[in-house]
């Protein structure tokens, strides 16, 4: 029996993946699946909460009992999530950001023409939005919680990440040939803003979710 330790409290959780348009029928995405976002918003219902799920692009079924604010954008997800956070005891950043987008959108589909090279893609970049929920917390005692995926020195560009982005709990992800994006598995360790180090052994991503929201609530004011 899950404890409901999580009633009464408002969570907001991104997932997916953003995808930046370059032309109505071409972007620039990436291969999160959601899979990990959507784990998290399931088990916060179960254990009572509210829960916002801001899904980028993912294709999965609907959780039950949850509020699905679809996005595409990396815009779109920021203006998503500052309005849900407003009211949020705690808000989790599984989604994948893209940090830039082409600078340009073409109104009609991009030609190739004969004879011509390809015009370069020209990009900017997009607003980081777990920095941004971090330095402005809506509410006092709002909890912020970030993912990483790193190749190597998975702890110490963790914790330089961590600092940086200002959130109290960073999920790090090593990624690799055999760890891809779209598993159904994760492993994992969190680290927390007051120098903990939680390691998550390799497991069911609803697992890690369960982990994820044990830290949080800990925090919760
Ligand atoms: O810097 P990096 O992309 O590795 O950071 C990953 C974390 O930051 C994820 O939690 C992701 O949701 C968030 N992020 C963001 N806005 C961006 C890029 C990443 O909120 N533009």
């Amino acid at each position: 029996v899950t404890e409901p330790d999580l009633k009464g409290r408002h969570v907001v959780v991104s997932a997916g993946g953003t995808r930046e348009p370059l032309d109505p029928v071409r972007f620039l995405g990436n291969r999160s699946s959601g899979k990990q976002g959507y784990a998290l918003a399931r088990t916060a219902a179960a254990r009572g909460a509210r829960v916002t799920l801001i899904a980028a692009n993912t294709g999965l079924p609907d959780p039950a009992g949850v509020d699905i604010v679809p996005v595409g954008t990396a815009v779109q997800l920021r203006e998503a999530v500052l309005k849900a956070a407003e009211d949020a005891d705690a808000v989790v950043m599984a989604a994948a950001v893209a940090d830039f987008r082409p600078e340009t959108y073409a109104a009609g589909k991009i030609k190739k023409k004969d004879g011509q090279d390809p015009e370069p893609i020209v990009l900017v970049r997009n607003p980081d939005i777990l920095a941004e929920v971090s330095a402005d917390r809506a509410r006092p005692g709002q909890v912020v919680v970030g993912f990483a995926a790193e190749t190597d020195d998975v702890l110490a560009n963790g914790r330089t990440k961590l600092a940086r982005k200002g959130c109290d709990l960073l999920v790090v992800n090593e990624v690799g040939e055999r760890k891809t994006f779209g598993a159904e598995e994760n492993e994992a360790v969190v680290l927390g803003a007051d120098g903990t180090e939680t390691p998550v052994p390799h497991g069911p991503k609803e697992a890690l979710a369960e982990i994820v929201w044990d830290l949080v609530a800990r925090r919760m004011k």
